[in-house]
Order: C-alpha cells, then structure tokens, then sequence
C-alpha cells in the first residue's frame, strides 16, 4: 500500500460544516409550534446555504436521525409537501458536499504524487542512470519505484485508491524526431524484472496503441494486455504533462547525404562527417536522454537485426595498415575494381543520372571472391563477414536484405556466396528490388509502409553468376558481372597477396570512406569539376559501345568506376596500379554483351532453319500425317501451325547438333536463353515434355517472347519475378 494514501484520505480540504449546529435548527423547526412560524423558518432555512450545508452535514454523519426529524416535521397539519421539499434539498447538499470532498483529496493527492520529481522518486530502481530532470508523475497517476498506479475516487467510500496498473514503473524519457517526416519514436524506459533500468525506441504509433504496446512484453516490458490500454492513456498523459522536461533528439533512420548548406553532413555509420570533421557518437539508442546534445544529428536502428552492420561501419587500425592492404592489391585489376565500387555510393548524390547497379565477382571456390568482397568492404568499416561487419552472407533473410540495403543509403552493400541463399529465387528478387532502387522501408521507424529510393552499389560473390537467378532483362542490364578468380588464377604469389590483403583489412579499415567523405564535403564548386569528368568519362565509354543498349548502361556504371578511381589515388594519394583496372570491368561488359548477342544470333539461326524444316515439326503444315507417320529424317520438334503460336519445342540432340554446326557454344546459348527467359521450362529442368506424333518428349522449348526479341517485333518488359 502507498505509504502517503491514509494521509491523503483522512484530509478534508475545508472545515466541515457542523452537524450539530444542522441538527440543532432542525429540531428547533420541529418544535415550533406556531404553523406560520414553521412556515417562514423552513423557507428562510432552505434559502441559507450555510444552515443548508450544516444540515447535509447531520445528514450524512446520522441520516437516521435527520429522517426522523424531517418526518416529524411533514405529520404536521399543512407540512407534508414542504418536509418533502426540505429533505429532497438535505440529500442534494449532502451529495454535492461529498463530491466537493473527493475532489479536494484528490486534489491533494495528486499534488502529492506529481510534486516529486521522478529523478528522486524512483532513485532506489534508477541505480547509476540519469533521468532528465523535470519529469514528474503526470496528474491523475502516481510513478514509484513500485510500478505505476492510477488515482481514483472509490465511489462508495469517496476515498481516493491508488489502483496498481503496472508492477513496474515505466515512462518516456526521451523523444527522437526524424529528421525526414519527423514522426517521432518515444525512448521507453521501463524498470526490469530482475533489476537494471532499461531503454528501448518505440515508435510513438505503438505506444498509442494496446496492441502494438503489448508487444513490448517480450522485451521485459511491464506490460500486459490486461494493463496496456490503461497505459496508453498514462503515456498520453504522461507525454502531455512533461513535454517540455522530455528531451527530443534529431535523427534519421538511413545513412547516407543529410542537410543543406553548412548543414551538409554524411551519417556514416554512427558518426556524423562534417566540412569540419567527423563527430564519433555511440548508439543513440542507449545514451541515456539526459545527455543528449541538442541539435546533434544521430542514426536511429530501431531493428535490433540490423544494429551489429551498423555498428559495422566504423575505424580500426591505422591509414598506413589498410594501404600496406591494398598495395598487396595492386597487381589485381578484378579486386581494384571492386575497391572503386566501393567508392562510387556517395558519388551517386553528385550523379543524378546514375542509377543503382551491380558487381557480381563469380567463379569457382577459393579463388578470393570473399577475400575482395572484404577488401572493397574495409574503405567503410569492419569486413568480416563472419559476424559484426559490413560484409553479410546471402543467407540472410531477403527482407534483411532489404532493411539492411535501406539503412546503408548510400553506402555500399556486400552480400557474401549466392549460394548460400536460402531460397534461389530470393537472390533474383533481392537483385531486382535493389536494382530498382526500391527499399520498401520495411524495417523504417514506426513500422510504417515508406517507400523510399535507397542508392547504392551491391557487391555479390558466388559460385554461379548473381544474373543467373533472375530472368529480368533490366536486372541483367544492370550487373557487371566479373567472371573468374579476381586474383587471375591460384599460385604462391597470390596466395601470399590474399593473405595480405586478409590480415590487413581484418585489422585496419574504415580509413578511405571517411576520408573520401571529407573531400566531397570539402569541393568548392559543390561537385561541378567531378560532374563534369563523369559526364566525360560516360561520353568516352559510350562511343566504345557502338550503339549496344545493355553496354551503353554498362558505360555509365564504368565512368562511376573510372571517377572513384580518380579520387582513390589522386585526391586520397592511395597508389595507382601499373595497369588499368577499369579496363577489366570494360571487358566484362563487353564479354556479357557479346555474349548476349551470340544468344540473339543463335535464335535468329534456329528459327530460319526450323522454317525451312517445317514440314519435320510436328503440328506445323496443313494435312500433316498424323501418328507415326514421321517424315522422311524423322521429327525435329513441335510447332502450332498458328500465326501467333507459343512455343518452338526442338529435340535436344537435333537442337545442341544444329547449334554445334553452325558453330555456336551451344552450352553458352542455352545458358543465355535460359537466363533471358527464352525457354519455357517444367519445374527443375530446363526442358519442357512436348507432343510429338503420339508420344511426349522433353524438348527445349523456346518461348515466342524470344523470337519477338530477336525479330525486332515490340516485345512486352520482363514483368518482375
Ligand atoms: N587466388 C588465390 N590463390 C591462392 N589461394 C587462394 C586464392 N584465393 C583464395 N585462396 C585461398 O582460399 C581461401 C579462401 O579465400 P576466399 O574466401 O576469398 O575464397 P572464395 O573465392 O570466396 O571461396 P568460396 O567460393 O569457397 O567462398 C584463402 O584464405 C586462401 O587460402
Ligand atoms: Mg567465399
């Protein structure tokens, strides 16, 4: 019980009218004989307030007495109406008197609960933690060390009771303003269970909601569904009572470009880049509020998920340390290339026109695929894929992926071995939605649906090329796919580079993104002269294209290349490869697209040569014999006769023999058709079972979506996967 309530409730606010003196004059009423006397003193008595308030006094200390009384009054002759009206008057006062009285100690008792500040109240559970001072229980409740209590007036005794409605004490102690929409997230402090004070970001949506609050209970919350809509009303009042002690902070849930002007900052990791240097900030999320310094912009991870890549992105080691890295690096254009696309994120808010893209470094097992990728991942922080880095595994769930791609604007993401994906067509879909620059917000504060563009530049390994999961052209047109060991094969020397380059980024990285940073930030003409060598390079790699679409996208995505690479040696002095890395990316593209025409150019041939072996597809000519009756050199394949058929099915061997004659790689086109979605295909082949004459056979079966595309006919966009 609280200590203070018998206090509380045995005051009254004001000196009680007396009952004896009620009593007294009522009596003498009854006693005067005289009926007109009577008369005039009832009606002087019911227009005397004070006469009036004595008698709900007597009233309500000895109603039996009083009644008898009144009762007394209304036997005599002519009174009976009037004793009426005098005891109707006596029950009103009394009510309004008890009324008054609760309210005066409720009054009383709520100046006594708000009058603490809670800093002290709540010292013997607080330990070393400091509240911001000024926060009061709001009126109407009472915070204390043994949880959180509701006042109210009981309404039979009119006493007041603290009824208990949670165990533990609990109440916003700080307020974080997006810095975007500013919607706010409440900092929730709450007691735990078995002792300690804790903090906890909840999007100011759930704590007004029963609901989204007592989701909370699973993180030791005094909550329950019994108690949260009674403490959705305490943090409303408790929101309204101490608005000006709770203390707001600035931030935003992405990382990435903020602010205008002198304002112009880059949130890299928890650390804020100005013009002027780098502010260091731990995790918002458990500074206590009081120490907050205004102003102060900081990244808000409310997804405990995605906390550890957050704090992944910080400094380690020394300058010296990740260059003696990177200088084992030198000799390897495939990994440059991946340390300037690493570079290229923050160049994208000077290059509107750049859209997301990605690196796929692709090939066999232990050829340093995972070695680069932590190699282009050290310019911003730890790249340990192995846990508390920046580098993460594809094994994550695809809205990880999502959340983690949101949060990192741009920077860039790292996704480690497609094939450890838990499901393939996630890889496809993960690779779209990035592509797209679409990060659905997913894990955003207030748990809200924000669509919101993400930049960025993925950097993938695996085993397979990343394009080979998807079947969207636009996806494909957008990955630069290096193909092989980023190392140029296995020998001791590279044996000795990877291991250099390991043990080098492990222990110091972090030092470039920063530094690139402070250079942006540091540009006189607001980025004009790197806009205008962009704008050159993309012009150069474009004429080199000769009018290719897939390689003219690709030209800008190399002209990113060629700028981060300028900025890497010549404006941060990092030293410059002997060749030109860049070149290597060139030649990927140009083999990818190649490649793709070598495919078109095979499904040109296949379809001029199946028209002029019509009469050997079964279901193709007019009166065509049915059953066995197969033509002289048997069936080829199957193909409806109709104008707008669907499908070209061609046995497999005659298929792989005519492609083989002509001089393509069959393997190499049907992988391409495969990947452009040109085949139609059963479940877990490549082939599909095709009629021919009476039997069924698996067939490649080319869709006419692919024929459209290689006729020049309007073919429909790849809908998404
Ligand atoms: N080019 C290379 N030459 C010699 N050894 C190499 C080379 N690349 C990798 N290794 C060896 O393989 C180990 C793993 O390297 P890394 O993780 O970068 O390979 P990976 O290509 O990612 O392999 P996986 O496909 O299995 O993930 C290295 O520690 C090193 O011992
Ligand atoms: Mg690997």
């Amino acid at each position: 019980m609280h200590d203070w309530m018998p206090a509380v409730t045995a005051t009254t606010p004001t000196t009680p009218p007396d009952a004896n003196v009620g009593l007294a004059r009522l009596t003498k009423l009854v006693e005067t004989d005289d009926p007109a006397e009577a008369t005039v003193q009832l009606a002087a008595l019911l227009e005397d307030a004070e006469g009036m308030d004595a008698l709900a006094a007597a009233w309500r200390s000895s109603p039996d007495r009083v009644a008898a009384l009144v009762m007394r009054l209304g036997a005599k002759k002519g009174m009976r109406q009037r004793a009426g009206r005098l005891e109707r008057a006596i029950r009103e006062a009394a009510l309004r008197q008890s009324r008054a009285e609760a309210e005066g100690r409720l009054q009383v008792a709520m100046e006594r609960s708000t009058a603490l500040p809670l800093a002290e109240a709540l010292a013997p559970v607080l330990g070393a933690h400091v509240l911001p001072v000024g926060l009061r229980s709001p009126p109407g409740w009472e915070v204390s060390p043994r949880g959180v209590a509701k006042l109210r007036v009981s309404p039979d005794s009119g006493n007041v009771n603290a009824v208990d409605v949670a165990h533990r004490p609990l109440l916003i102690e700080g307020r974080y303003r997006d810095v975007h929409d500013n919607s706010v997230t409440y900092a929730l402090a709450w007691a735990g269970a078995g002792g300690g004070w804790h903090l906890h970001p909840v999007p100011r949506a759930k704590a007004a909601d029963a609901r989204g609050l007592v989701a909370y209970a699973a993180h030791d919350a005094p909550v329950t569904s019994n108690s949260a809509s009674d403490l959705v009303a305490y943090l409303d009042d408790f929101e309204a009572a101490n608005l000006d002690a709770i203390p707001e902070a600035r931030v935003t849930s992405q990382m990435g470009w903020h602010g205008t002007g002198d304002e112009r900052c880059f949130l890299w990791g928890r650390s804020v880049v100005r013009a002027g240097g780098t502010v260091s900030a731990g995790a918002v999320e458990d500074l206590p509020p009081a120490r907050w310094v205004p102003r102060q912009l900081h990244l808000l991870v409310t997804e405990p998920g995605v906390r550890a890549l957050a704090d992944g992105f910080r400094v380690t080691g020394t300058w010296e340390g990740w260059l003696d890295a990177v200088n084992a690096a030198l000799p390897y254009p495939a990994a440059m290339v991946a340390l300037y696309a690493s570079l290229v994120p923050p160049l994208m808010a000077f290059f509107p026109t750049l859209a997301n893209f990605i690196v796929d470094f692709c090939g066999e097992t232990s050829r340093g695929k995972t070695t680069t990728l932590r190699l282009a991942a050290s310019v911003w922080g730890n790249p340990d894929e192995r846990g508390g880095g920046i580098v993460v595994s594809w094994d994550n769930t695809r809205v990880y992926v999502e959340r983690a791609a949101a949060l990192t604007d741009y920077l860039p993401t790292f996704l480690d071995d497609t094939k450890r994906a838990r499901k393939s067509e996630d890889v496809g879909r993960t690779l779209y939605d990035f592509a797209s620059g679409v990060g659905r917000g997913r894990g955003s504060l207030q748990g809200i649906q924000r669509t919101s563009r993400a930049h960025g530049v993925l950097l993938s390994t695996g085993e397979a090329p990343a394009t080979s999961f998807t079947n969207d052209g636009g996806t494909r047109a957008r990955t630069l796919c290096i193909w092989g060991s980023p190392f140029g094969g296995c020998s001791a020397d590279t044996l000795v580079a990877v291991q250099r380059i390991t043990a080098g980024v492990l222990d110091h990285h972090g030092h470039a993104g920063p530094r690139l940073l402070q250079y942006l930030l540091g540009l006189a003409d607001a980025g004009a002269g790197l806009r205008r060598l962009y704008a050159w390079r993309v012009e150069e790699w474009t004429k080199l294209c000769n009018g290719n679409p897939v390689a003219g996208r690709a030209a800008q995505y190399v002209a990113a290349l060629d700028v981060a690479k300028w900025l890497l040696h010549e404006a941060l002095g990092v030293p410059a490869p002997t060749s030109d890395p860049v070149l290597v990316a060139w030649e990927a593209v140009i083999k990818a697209s190649a490649e793709a025409d070598r495919a078109s150019d095979a499904l040109r041939d296949v379809l001029s040569w199946a028209t002029s072996q019509q009469h050997r597809f079964y279901g193709r000519l007019e009166g065509e014999p049915s059953g066995n009756d197969a033509p002289t050199g048997g069936w080829l394949g199957a193909w409806a006769s109709r104008a707008d058929w669907r499908a070209l099915a061609v046995l497999p061997t005659e298929l792989r023999g005519f492609l083989e004659r002509q001089k393509y790689d069959a393997e190499a086109v049907l992988r391409v058709w495969e990947q452009r979605g040109w085949l139609l295909r059963d479940e877990g082949h490549r082939t599909r079972k095709a009629t021919i004459g009476e039997r069924k056979e698996r067939c490649f079966v080319v869709a006419r979506a692919g024929a459209d595309a290689v006729s020049g006919e309007p073919v429909e966009a790849d809908p998404a996967p």
